[in-house]
């Protein structure tokens, strides 16, 4: 699946629109004999970075236009370099730019292009006064980090209704709660999806937190020190819809860590989506058999014609691992910076791509496969039956006749192992053998051994109650408009 739109049509290193045929590099005045083809290689980030065009662009349109705001520019050049910029996004979209290795960066590739004769010439020229690639691309990479957010959010919101669904139209079938992976003690399925639901709840206030700090401007900042060009930073800020400015022109060009922030957020969201398809899978073995998904979100066996194997939850239980390596990444990247820009920095980008194209394709899979999730009603009652799961009940039950607790537990750990040797349910031993384990028991027992018994009883916020899980839903559903 491509997540951006124009990714198909624009080729990367291995694909032949890239040359490396164009004249010498816009810094090579300094400098007297040329880099090699491997130092080309190996310095360039354009066979990446092409990802940030539609977001430099946006930049330079800002900046152009605050420059002739403060009367740096003519009016007859920033129209030259808007309808210039325009016609090279236009040709980007076609797939028609020409990416040049030569031109090492997005920043030079778009620079130079806009620059020629054809476009806008001598006023292509004058669009990087008072700007530098440092704080240009700090700023590149806090839009399109600002644009990513604003899509996951999206796709988490999709997640949670997805989950709140299919946990409204289960908020009555019972399953097995587990602890240490042991049938512990009935819940219901919607309760367990509501679960869910709270982990992507707070993923989405991490995201809406990680924004707040990448949406700032880092232009002005020039190379590093600010620029002796009387520029309007609040201008751009408005323009761009930066809710602040980067205070101190040093860190605005070197820090990262709103990138490591949000892949800190990604790490967990994907983590949250790892546990779920942890379960997920588990709960598709015929030894569970809770649940069932479709085919299209499984695949068969090469050599074994009766499988059908959950490969999308178990990609997205994988996938997990890359994500936590990109954190990693981005933390050792950043450790040992000096201030402010260096090169180094230029390594945050792939990890951020992939980190953005991971978490997009996962979250918008898992909404699909949410409603997807076909329920054996049956299984999950009877694993919760053959667990014990009310034993806690029976428990609590004895403690209100006015046994204590550890007394009560003693009791009912004996009941059950009765009931194991006679390989019956709690609920199936009769009153005179339950009265064996404590003369407290009475006929009204039998309420609180069955599973519905038991989830009823747990009525209050946060609890399984299926009344307090629909409340929960409507609450959620309310918060989500
Ligand atoms: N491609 C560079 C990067 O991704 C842009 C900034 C380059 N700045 C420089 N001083 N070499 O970080």
């Amino acid at each position: 699946m491509s997540t951006l739109a124009t990714s198909e049509l624009i080729p990367n290193h291995h694909g032949s629109p890239m040359t490396d045929s164009s004249p010498s590099a816009t810094w090579s005045g300094r400098f007297d004999e040329p880099v090699s083809e491997l130092v080309k290689r190996y310095t360039a980030s354009i066979p990446f970075d092409w990802r940030l065009a539609r977001f430099d662009i946006q930049g330079s349109l800002a900046h152009a236009r605050m420059l002739r705001h403060v009367g740096i520019l003519s009016a007859e050049d920033l129209a030259a370099i808007e309808k210039g910029l325009a016609f090279i996004q236009a040709e980007i979209d076609a797939g028609r730019f020409e990416w040049q290795l030569d031109q090492e960066d997005i920043h030079f590739n778009i620079e130079r292009r806009l620059s020629q004769p054809d476009l806008a010439g001598e006023a292509g020229k004058r669009l990087h006064t008072g700007r530098s690639r440092n704080d240009q691309v700090a700023t590149d990479i806090r839009l399109w980090l600002r644009d990513v957010i604003d899509r996951l959010q999206i796709l988490l919101a999709n997640a949670r209704r997805a989950l709140l669904d299919q946990a409204e139209r289960h908020a009555d079938t019972v399953m097995p709660g587990f602890t240490h992976l042991q049938a512990a003690q009935p819940v219901t399925f919607g309760h367990h999806l509501m679960a869910w639901q709270e982990m992507l709840a707070r993923d989405t206030e991490r995201l809406a937190d990680c924004r707040r700090r990448a949406n700032r401007l880092p232009l002005g900042a020039a190379a590093l020190a600010g620029t002796s060009f009387a520029i309007d930073r609040e201008f751009v800020m408005r323009e761009l819809g930066f809710e602040g400015l980067c205070e101190n022109s040093l860190d605005a060009v070197s820090d990262r860590d709103f990138a490591i922030e949000f892949l800190a957020a990604g790490a967990l969201i994907m983590t949250h989506l790892s546990r779920m398809s942890e379960e997920m899978v588990l709960w598709m073995t015929p030894r569970f058999g809770f649940i069932d998904l479709p085919d299209r979100f499984c695949t068969g066996s090469s050599i074994m014609p009766q499988k059908k194997n959950p490969d999308v939850p178990e990609l997205m239980r994988g996938k997990t691992g890359r994500m936590n390596g990109h954190l990693v990444a981005l933390l050792t990247l950043m450790k040992g910076q000096p201030l402010a820009y260096n090169k180094d920095n230029q390594e945050d980008k792939e990890p951020l791509f992939d980190a953005a194209d991971t978490l997009l394709d996962s979250l918008t899979l898992f909404a699909e496969l949410v409603p997807g999730i076909r329920v054996q009603a049956e299984a999950m009652r009877r694993a919760a039956v053959e667990g014990f799961a009310t034993a806690t009940d029976l428990a609590d039950y004895l403690v209100r006749k006015g046994l204590p607790f550890r007394e009560a537990h003693e009791a009912v750990a004996r009941a059950v192992r009765a009931a194991e040797g006679k390989g019956c349910d709690l609920s199936d031993l009769d009153l005179e053998a339950l009265r064996a384990f404590s003369p407290l028991i009475g006929a009204d027992v039998y309420q609180v051994l069955t599973l519905e018994g038991s989830l009823s009883a747990r009525d209050h916020r946060g609890g399984t109650a299926p009344t307090q899980v629909r409340a929960a839903i409507a609450r959620v559903r309310q918060s989500l408009g």
